[in-house]
């Protein structure tokens, strides 16, 4: 699978894609990560990537010249599946987009920024747009991140235990039961003794119990859908 990311804050995106499971699925070649500063296809002096809005009052406005400059360039060495817009008002990211996601080969996302973008690159240069969540980001890059890590676990290979990232909380609309590991006991709180019984049979139903208690307890609207 291949990401491009296009943004005007590279550096914003490099540290959360540079460690643990998606630096590993770099090394092993099942992604590529690909980050381009729209500022290099800007054709204007100093490379200028903003402007004021027309009729309108406060912050900067991305310019559509050099995003189509970019994306040009990059659609004509790559047929992209998704060409993303991140911003507030896109359909909800959560596990099942990511799922689907993962099952394309090439995405191109392009990261909003602060009050958002020409709305013709909406209109005429993306084919979705994706919200990772009912709040406002100062642009973005983050939600681009949240969105390449949460996709990259899931290719094969990515994590070492395939069964892994199909237990994740989420996947079947329950959320993961508790885990614990050494000391059996710390400071008198002791790990439950079902987990130390060996009963593989009896863990595995304490396992799913706990997901549904907790799940209903913390995450009603989710237990609605069980
Ligand atoms: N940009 C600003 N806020 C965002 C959000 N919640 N999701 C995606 N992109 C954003």
């Amino acid at each position: 699978m291949r990401f491009d990311v296009l943004t005007i804050l590279p550096e914003l995106l490099q540290s959360p894609l540079s460690h643990s499971i998606v630096k590993r699925a770099v090394e092993r070649k099942i992604v590529e990560i690909h980050i381009h500063n729209i500022r290099n296809y800007s054709p204007y002096k100093h490379r200028q990537v903003d402007d004021y809005p027309y009729a309108g009052k406060g912050g900067m406005v991305l310019m559509i010249e050099p995003i189509y400059q970019a994306i040009t360039h990059l659609t004509s060495q790559i047929t992209y599946d998704e060409i993303i817009y991140t911003s507030p008002d896109g359909e909800l990211f959560n596990q099942k987009l990511a799922n689907e996601l993962s099952l394309k080969k090439n995405i191109l996302i392009l990261c909003g920024h602060y009050k958002g973008v020409d709305h013709r690159v909406r209109e005429h240069l993306i084919t979705r747009e994706i919200s990772i969540g009912d709040y406002v980001l100062t642009g973005g890059e983050l939600a681009a991140a949240v969105m390449i890590d949460c996709i990259v676990r899931l290719l094969p290979g990515a994590i070492n235990d395939e069964m892994s990232a199909l237990s994740d909380s989420f996947q079947d609309n329950l959320l993961a039961p508790p885990v614990y590991t050494r000391p059996a006991e710390f400071n008198g709180w002791r790990v439950p003794d079902i987990l130390l019984s060996g009963n593989d049979k009896a863990i595995e139903q304490w396992k799913l119990e706990q997901a549904i208690e907790r799940t209903k307890k913390i995450r009603p609207d989710l237990f609605n859908k069980l």
